[in-house]
């Protein structure tokens, strides 16, 4: 098989880029290996920024998300048991953010892509990129039994950070920067009407907790648990308890509850390779990038860089200049190490500590009386949190 662009993992940056290049007529072919059914099902992302949201409209993916997205003026931040609205439009000149599920998005883009898109093959395992430095990159790939390659102009690395984009970097290029945070998420859904206006970000008496939302009817939660947390030790009434104990303020609320209808463990991890184009391959999203997700960032970063991507590409295709392209890694980067910061501020601040001594208790403390007292400091939050600048 050959193609202009071949894109590996069907997650929201391959599905992104494959209708942005589809619509400026530039051929591309994605490979994901999971089935249709497992890719709109994942639970991640719940909240973009209004360049992820303009991103999807220039797709022509945005029906549902105009429709069905919750715009939000804002956050609310709770420590000490009492609690705090951080009021993004009058901090940022009219920001606002939408909360609209990663696996809505994810099922919008695949339906326009077996529509009339080009081809996206479920089931399709990319096993390695040969010769990235070449003309024309190769993808082996296992579909239907059996092996099979896919020759392309320019590869895209759009594989997750459990991917195999990243392997065909030589060591000598490549240069990777991690931090493993001591504790995990456990994120819950529920049947259950949001018990909050606006996203919870909390520091409670046992940790840190999160109430979001994905409808009038479904509540989506999280708790800061242990690492290797095994989710079938937290029956849903531990998880309302703790919940409960650890978004309780000093004032009349109550947390709904309702039947949880799916559980699962995350690891907290930053992570950033550099660059992010060798020859003809560039990575785009978690391929390239990881942050906690305390902040937000890692669907709205995915979809950043493949706005960048899909320029270069298409400015390629119609003027033959790489100047774009040339500068990929540069442009994203900027923006990527600005969200891994953000996203750590958030971690730090807000997550106890397994060994947390009272100084540092006071420290995080510290920091969030800033935020509530200072225009200036809740700006900082509020810029950060609504979306950075976009590259371009
Ligand atoms: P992925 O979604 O990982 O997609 C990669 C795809 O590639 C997958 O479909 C995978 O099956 C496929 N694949 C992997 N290997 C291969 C292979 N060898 N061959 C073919 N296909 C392959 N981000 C936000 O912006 N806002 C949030 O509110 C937010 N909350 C989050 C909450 C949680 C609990 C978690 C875990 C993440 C959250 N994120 C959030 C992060 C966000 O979900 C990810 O950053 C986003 O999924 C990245 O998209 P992607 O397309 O780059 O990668
Ligand atoms: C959601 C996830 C997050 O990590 C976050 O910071 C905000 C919202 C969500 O899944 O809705």
């Amino acid at each position: 098989m050959r193609t202009t662009v071949g894109i590996i993992g069907g997650g929201p940056a391959g599905l992104l880029l494959a209708r942005l290049l589809h619509r400026a007529g530039i051929d591309c072919v994605v490979l994901e290996s999971r089935t249709r059914e497992y890719v709109e099902r994942r639970q991640r992302a719940g909240m973009l920024e209004q360049g992820t949201v303009d991103a999807l409209r220039e797709a022509g993916a945005a029906e549902r998300l105009t429709a069905e997205g919750m715009i939000h003026q804002g956050i609310e931040l709770r420590f000490d048991r009492e609690r705090h609205h951080i009021d993004f439009p009058g901090l940022t000149g009219g920001r606002t953010v939408t909360i609209y599920a990663q696996t809505e998005i994810v099922k919008d883009l695949v339906a326009l892509q077996l529509a009339d898109g080009p081809p996206l093959l479920f089931e399709a395992e990319a096993l390695a990129v040969e010769k990235p430095e070449s003309a024309t990159p190769v993808v082996r790939f296992l579909h239907e039994g059996r092996e099979q390659t896919l020759t392309c102009a320019w590869v895209a690395g759009c594989d997750g950070f459990h991917g195999i984009s990243r392997d065909a970097f030589p060591a000598e290029v490549s240069r990777s920067y991690g931090h493993e945070y001591p504790y995990s998420w456990l994120g819950v859904l529920a049947e259950v009407p949001p018990s909050c206006d606006e996203l919870i970000y909390a520091r409670g008496e046992g940790g840190f907790a999160l109430h979001s939302m994905r409808s009038a009817t479904v509540s989506r939660l999280y708790l800061q648990v242990p690492d290797r947390t095994d989710p079938d030790d937290w029956p849903d009434d531990r998880i309302w308890d703790e919940l409960a104990a650890r978004f309780a303020i000093d004032a009349d609320w109550t947390l709904n509850r309702g039947p949880i209808t799916a559980k699962s463990v995350t690891t907290m991890r930053g992570y950033v390779h550099e660059p992010m184009r060798h020859g003809r391959l560039l990575l785009a999203g978690d391929a390239a990038h990881i942050v906690p997700p305390t902040g937000a960032k890692g669907l709205n970063l995915a979809v950043s860089d493949v706005r960048v991507l899909a320029r270069g590409l298409v400015e390629l295709h119609r003027t033959g200049d790489t100047q774009l392209l040339d500068r990929y890694s540069e442009l994203c980067l900027q923006r990527v190490w600005q969200a891994t910061r953000f996203s750590d501020d958030m971690t730090r601040m807000l997550h106890t500590q397994p060994n947390e001594d009272a100084f540092d208790a006071r420290m995080q403390l510290a920091r969030l009386r800033r935020i509530t007292a200072s225009r200036h400091a809740a700006a900082e939050l509020a810029a950060n949190y609504s979306g950075l600048p976009l590259p371009l």
